[in-house]
Order: structure tokens, then sequence, then C-alpha cells
């Protein structure tokens, strides 16, 4: 049965991303076009998203609110496949260049709470039949920009006696909770009720997340791992408590990968194609990145690999002190990232000292992120926490293992080469059990072990290539969620 399904959110690929969630919000509408979903997403008029869509014209005008003058809902399509997408059209909120949330100094805009509770508030619009062509039949919300979704679909449920459409919320990082002062909460126009533990209150505060988590109708998250550890104290950042009352909500849908983006087959961002059949091109590859990098060109030893946002999640800070175990033993290291200056600084600073076998690149460069993911052995996602986590699965597909800690989403799709999961042909990459500077390194010299037997080494890449993570499993289990939710109400 068809059912259409507003998906609002701050990033998609390829307009707008910064992490994951862009890959995610720009591949789970048309892997679910062929289970009959009708997907469209909202999301803020950013500069770079008006750019890249097509036919883009007005829906709705809203009326002033936030205390900017009439933003107007727009739609449009998505030039790469036609994907529906609305956008809240307020350039005193969106006008901006670069970064959605950060402003040229990495820090967040002052106005982010108006700036995305227009999202929210905007999103419950369309669900109430703003566009009277196309009216929602399910609300699914990313993150905390998204958070005050379904509390403003609650508030206009209460406030016109009608049922609203039921609304998701996924978690993609619950360490990102969008909390403000509370005197936010006047300028939101939502009941005053819900200011209150039992709502959007968060220790004296107002949390966009907490609201997300409070009100939607379920709640899903990113990895089965990551559902359970999110309700555990030690990684719920504070709303283990309100995921616990509301376990049987709570689910976890692996992220997939979309193929047509990330294959080594057919990625025109890589200097030759390759597959598990004819893995030529990969030396290619790998040779091309050395150059770009201006390291020395072997073959003879592991490149190491990392595309990151460079945060105290991503654990890079234990990788950094594993460097000399790198070099010692004669291997490479190339990243690419950005975010804190620390991390940046320890980087660059490391890749001074070893010019020959470590390269650093600050910035965003998804053409780049590519050429790393096929041209490494390895790639190297070391995080202290990771909801799900996309470039181990994109170093599986271009068999480039990936080295990381067993938690969240790492733990649910990376298998350890330990010796009997080498023997039964199981192993997909490295795996260490616990965030210590001494297991990243243990790991580091298993990968040279491993790297040293070529044969097992082959095999391992063989078997990491089959794998597959396509987004087909997970549109389903989202596709189930949505007809549950809309039509056995
Ligand atoms: P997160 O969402 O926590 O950042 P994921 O592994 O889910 O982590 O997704 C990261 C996505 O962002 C991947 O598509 C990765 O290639 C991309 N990415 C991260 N940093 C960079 C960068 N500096 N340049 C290009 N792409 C990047
Ligand atoms: C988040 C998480 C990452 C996840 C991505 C997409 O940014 O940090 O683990 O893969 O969202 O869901």
């Amino acid at each position: 049965m068809t059912v259409r399904v507003l998906h609002v959110a701050a990033e998609l690929y390829p307009l707008l991303k910064t992490g994951g969630l862009a890959d995610v919000v720009g591949a789970l509408p048309p892997a679910l076009l062929p289970l009959s979903a009708d997907a469209r997403v909202v999301m803020p008029g950013f500069p770079a998203v008006i750019a890249g869509l097509d036919n883009l014209h007005p829906v709705a005008h809203t009326g002033p609110r936030f205390g900017i003058g009439n933003p107007v809902i727009e739609f449009g399509t998505l030039r790469s496949n036609g994907t529906g997408v609305y956008i809240v059209r307020a350039d005193a909120f969106y006008d901006r260049p670069g970064n959605p949330y950060l402003d040229a100094a990495h820090h967040p805009y002052p106005d982010n709470g108006r700036r995305f509770a227009m999202l929210g508030w905007a999103a419950s619009l369309l669900a109430q039949g703003a566009d009277p062509a196309w009216l929602p039949e399910v609300v699914h919300a990313h993150d905390w920009h998204a958070g005050l979704t379904a509390a403003y679909l609650k508030a206009a449920a209460a406030e016109q006696h009608r049922r609203m459409p039921p609304s998701i919320i996924t978690v993609h990082n619950l360490a990102y909770q969008g909390v403000f002062p509370a005197s936010l909460f006047g300028e939101l126009g939502l009941p005053g009720g819900f200011f209150q533990v039992e709502g959007a209150e968060f220790y004296g505060q107002v949390s966009f997340l907490k609201a997300g988590l409070f009100f939607s109708d379920k709640i899903t998250t990113v990895s089965p791992t990551y559902a359970h550890e999110i309700q555990t104290p030690a990684q719920g950042a504070g709303l283990d408590g309100l995921l616990r009352k509301r376990t049987h909500d709570v689910s976890g849908i692996l992220n997939g990968v979309d193929y047509t983006v990330w294959h080594p087959s057919i990625d025109p961002a890589i200097a030759k194609p390759y597959w598990v059949d004819d893995m030529e091109g990969k030396a290619a590859c790998k040779a091309a990145l050395q150059a770009r990098f201006g390291l020395t060109a072997r073959t003879d030893t592991p490149l190491f690999g990392v595309v990151s946002r460079l945060t105290e999640q991503k654990g890079l800070d234990a990788l950094l002190a594993s460097v000399p175990e790198i070099v010692a033993r004669g291997g490479q290291l190339v990243i690419l990232g950005t975010g804190e200056p620390t991390l940046e600084a320890g980087l660059k600073r490391a890749a001074h000292e070893h010019p020959d076998a470590v390269a650093v690149e600050l910035g965003f460069d998804e053409t780049l992120a590519h050429s790393i993911i096929a041209g490494s052995d390895v790639v190297a996602v070391p995080s202290r926490f990771e909801p799900c986590g996309l470039t181990q699965l994109y170093g599986l597909a271009y068999g480039t293992l990936p080295l990381v800690h067993h938690v969240g989403g790492l733990a649910d799709t990376v298998i350890d080469a330990s010796l009997e999961n080498l023997a039964d042909g199981m192993a997909t990459g490295f795996v260490f059990e616990r965030f210590e500077i001494t297991a990243v390194t243990a790991a580091i010299r298993r990968a040279f072990a491993l790297f040293d037997r070529p044969d097992e080494w082959i095999a391992t890449q063989r078997h990491a290539m089959k794998q597959n993570f396509g987004w087909e499993a997970s549109a389903l289990r989202y596709y189930d969620l949505y007809q549950r939710l809309a039509h056995h109400r």
C-alpha cells in the first residue's frame, strides 16, 4: 500500500552535507520508491539547497513567525534523482554561506534555536495540509534540528481537536541535542504545559531532541547496538531514562550504503575502477593517492586512511597517539577531516614530522573522500561511540578493511580478523574492544600482520567486498514502520 512520508532534516546529499545524516536523507527516499512509499524532504532553504533544486516554486505562505517576516514554503526536485524537496525560504535565517549550524569562526549561530524551530514548525504545517497537492501520512524527523516537529503536531492536534499524521524521530547522534536557554521557550509558540520534565524541558533548558523523543510516536536510531547503548546511563547522554521508558517504541535500523554513489566499479572520483573479480585498479588508486599527498610510492606496506569529522567522538586522538607505531613499521597514513582546532593542529604536526609517511588535508572534499576510501588498504574508524558510521561500510565495499572500535554500528558491521574468524572465512576488518591507545595500537599491529600474508589479506578483502549493506533491507524496515503507523492506528 502506498504511503506518503515527509522527511524533516537539515542536510541532504548531494546538496548540503557535513556528515552521514546527509547521505542517509539523500539515499532513503529513493530507496523507498520501489516499496511504493512516496517520500519527500523538507529542509531549510540554505543557498546550496536552493541552487541545487529544479522547478522551485512557492506552495504556501506561512505568515510571520520567530521574529522574521513571512517565510515561504517552496517545492522543487532534486536534479540528481528527482526526489521532491520542500524548502523553508526564510533568508534572514538561512541565507548564510558555509556550514548550516556554525559561523565562520565555528561557533553555533546565536539564533539556532529559532532557525531550527522554524524547520519543525514548517514541517508541521505541511503535515496539516499546507501543500494541498500532497498531504503526508507519516512525518519522519531526523536529529535535533527537526526535533520540534512532533511537538508542533501534538500542539496543533490539541488545539484543533483533530488527528495529525503520526511521527517518527530518528536519532543519528544523541550527543547533539539542541539545548537552548529557557527564555527561548516563550518564542516557540508551544503550549506552556510542554515546558516540563514530561515534555521539552531538560534540566531547566529547552531541548529540541528531548521534545522529539517525548512527543514522537516512534523512535528509531541508526543501528541495533546503538539502540541498546542509548538506553544505558553510560551512553544515554542524560536521555536514557526517557528512552528506557519508551523502550517499546525504540528500534535500531542500520543505515545502508548508496551503491550508486559508493562503489569502486562505477565511482568517477577514483583513479581507476575495480571490483572484486578484478582488483588491479585498486593498486592504481593507491599509487594515485600516494602521489596526490607526496607520500613515498610503496606497494609493500599498508596505507591507512581516515575520512572524518574531527571531533572527540571519532577517537582520532588515539590514532594520533598510534602514529609512531604506524611509522616505525613502515606504514603510511592519510587523513581528510575538519573540526576541532587542537586535533587539526596535532594531525598537522604528525604530518610535518613524517612527510613521507603521514599526510593530512584539512577541509571537506567529497571527491578526495572517495579517493581515500579507494586508495587506502585500511580505513580507520576508532570512534569512542558511533551510532552507525558509514565510512567503514564504504571501506568494506572498496576492499579497504575497516579498523574499528567495537561499539554502535561499527560493532554491527565489521567482523574481526581473529584467527578463528579468518579460519572460517568470516573476517572483514580489525575490531578492538576497549577504547584505549594500546588497543588501537594492537589492532594496527594485527593489520600489519595480515598485510604480510597476502593470501589471507586478499581473502578478507574479497569477503568484505561481498557484504551487502545496500538500502533495500533497511528501507523495508522503515516502510513497515510507516505502514504500521499510518494504517493501523
Ligand atoms: P558522521 O555522520 O558522524 O560524520 P558517518 O561515518 O556516518 O559519520 O558519515 C560521515 C560522512 O561524511 C561520510 O560520507 C564521509 O565520507 C563524509 N565526510 C566526513 N568528513 C569528510 C571530509 N572532511 N570531506 C569529505 N567527506 C567527509
Ligand atoms: C551521525 C552518526 C553516524 C551515523 C550518521 C548517519 O552523524 O555520528 O554514526 O552514521 O549520523 O546516520
